[in-house]
């Protein structure tokens, strides 16, 4: 490995001082906030008088019980059971609002995306593309709702029965994105929530929280008053009362089963709460005697490291057949040590250094665990330290013994367990409490539909001579088990932030004639025939 260098920023990829950072939206009103705060601290060391420092990025409004209760009540204000301007306005109103806010939503890029390269850590490659993929997707949320309500616009006859049938918004969603994709996570539950007519509060993840700061003016001049409140905190704090209340109709929740369960047991009607969840994933990757070995190899370092492995889509354990196991093995560490590391903010750098308190210790654990039951790290500087810097290790060969096998490491480790029967790796995807993706690299037509077969009832994506991930957004990203409830790609998004909802009535005269003068008169927003796009 080439020595780590903490170098100093680059002046227009550097945030400075934030100092919007005790703020929130409530109500319609961006509020400063006086009570506690956090400092926020970057991963990134800087070279200062004192020696290396982190750069201390500004401070995080840490709200507390009431003020998340006040934001709640702005929302369900806002909704007025249902009967608000907001869940009763037309399509294209809410339409209007969301196109409004991601024209606002451009202008902020280059402020967004150094606060996000500084707050996680994350390239600025990999954070440019974040924030372009976050605005496409809230552009394809708009053309995918177009699509839904010009279907719905036609009446239904059946059996002596005229129906239109529509998607209503839920109620009140509480929105909470994880720190990987602190953007993106967060707007592919939110703007779909609020495009259906929910009204939502948004808590803000725990890292990567400033950067999604900057947008709090556009959303509060972009969407009416109550409809969309942002918070920010820790989730016991905010979260949790709010969740209390009983009032929360939809709890969207990407990160760990562990915080999502606390979460909805502490709701007192259980049946009310409809939930999205994305969670944690042990995706597996199985290469094939007859693989492709370069192109498994690069795939799988690129499956296991971009973001540093911080990823619920990342590859985080891989089966090699036995008979290339040793080679494959020996190409994934030639691959790493081709990756450059440094700062996130350098052209060119894949590895930084990582942002989640204890990582780097945890990544320790992990080697040191698999090292004492047999394991040796396979590439040089694996597992060496740099503050918060962790050099990835590939790890072989890994058993089931160690602690990588089955927890997930959401971190820069590569592990290579080799396999003979390819039931092995399918009875190690079943016994899994995960269920996202899993890959195959191969060339044999005959062993590859077998395993397709087997591994379509215990995940929900199979990647061929490819790795596991999210996009494109228009495909379903889901997973059984531990690894999510619901389904999220942009027109799945705007099913579950959604109920469909109908009006029917027996075919007769006067009941035709009563629609239709509610149509012509435009009475209903829900009643309508309008093609207005
Ligand atoms: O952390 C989970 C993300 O949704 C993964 O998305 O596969 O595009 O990196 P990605």
């Amino acid at each position: 490995m080439k020595e780590l260098q903490w170098i100093n920023a680059i002046p227009e990829r550097d945030p400075g001082t934030y100092s919007g950072g005790l703020r929130c939206l409530i109500n319609g009103e961006v509020r400063e906030w006086k009570g506690a705060a956090s400092d926020v601290v970057s991963p990134i060391y800087q070279k200062t008088p004192n020696g290396l420092e982190r750069r201390q990025l500004g401070k995080c409004a840490l709200l507390d019980g009431d003020a998340a209760r006040q934001a709640l009540t702005a929302a369900l204000k806002a909704y007025d059971k249902g009967r608000g301007a907001w869940p009763t306005s037309s399509v294209t109103n809410r339409i209007q609002c969301c196109e409004a806010f991601l024209q606002r939503m451009e202008k902020r890029r280059l402020e967004v995306v150094r606060l996000l390269t500084w707050e996680v850590a994350k390239s600025w490659a990999d954070s440019l593309q974040e924030f372009d993929r976050t605005v496409a997707y809230g552009r394809a949320t708009i053309a995918a709702l177009k699509d839904m309500d010009r279907a719905s616009s036609r009446f239904v006859l059946d059996s002596g029965f005229f129906a239109q049938v529509r998607r209503s918004p839920c109620g009140v969603a509480l929105c909470m994105g994880p720190y990987n994709y602190p953007l993106n996570e967060m707007y592919t539950t939110l703007l779909p929530a609020l495009i259906m007519g929910n009204t939502v509060v948004a808590k803000l993840p725990r890292m990567g929280t400033l950067c999604n700061l900057p947008l709090l003016e556009d959303f509060a001049v972009s969407f009416p008053s109550g409809v969309i409140n942002i918070i920010t905190g820790e989730g016991s704090a905010v979260a949790t009362p709010i969740m209390e209340t009983g009032d929360v109709d939809l709890l969207a929740f990407i990160g760990s089963a562990r915080v999502a369960n606390i979460l909805s047991q502490k709701h007192p009607r259980p049946n009310r709460l409809r939930e999205v969840l994305g969670l944690g994933a042990k995706n597996p990757a199985i290469i094939l005697p007859e693989a492709n070995l370069d192109l498994a190899a690069k795939e799988c370092v690129d499956g296991a490291l971009a973001f540093n492995g911080q990823r619920c889509t990342a590859l985080k354990i891989i089966f090699a057949h036995r008979k290339i196991a040793d080679e494959f093995t020996a190409r994934v560490a030639r691959t790493v040590s081709t990756l450059a590391a440094g700062m996130p903010f350098e052209d060119g750098v894949f590895l930084t250094p990582q942002p989640e308190e204890h990582a780097v210790k945890r990544m320790c654990e992990y080697v040191e665990d698999a090292v004492s039951h047999g394991a040796r790290v396979m590439n040089p500087d694996g597992g060496a330290v740099n503050l918060t810097y962790f050099h990835p290790a590939v790890l072989y060969p890994v058993g089931a013994k160690m602690k990588i096998w089955a927890e997930e490491q959401f971190g820069p480790i590569v592990a290579i367990a080799p396999y003979g029967d390819p039931n092995e790796f399918l009875d190690y995807v079943a016994a899994s409490p995960y269920g996202q993706q899993a890959s195959i690299f191969g060339a044999d037509p005959a062993a590859i539909g077998r395993l397709i077969d087997a591994l379509m009832n215990q995940v929900c994506r199979v990647n061929l001579n490819t790795q596991c991930r999210r996009g494109p957004d228009i495909y379903p990203f889901n997973g059984r088990k531990d690894s999510a409830e619901g389904t999220l790609s942009v027109s799945d998004a705007l099913r579950v932030f959604s109920i469909r909802t109908l009006v029917a009535a027996k075919e007769s005269p006067d009941s035709t004639q009563l629609a239709q003068n509610i149509i012509r008169g435009r009475h209903s927003q829900f009643l309508t025939r309008d093609y207005l796009f």
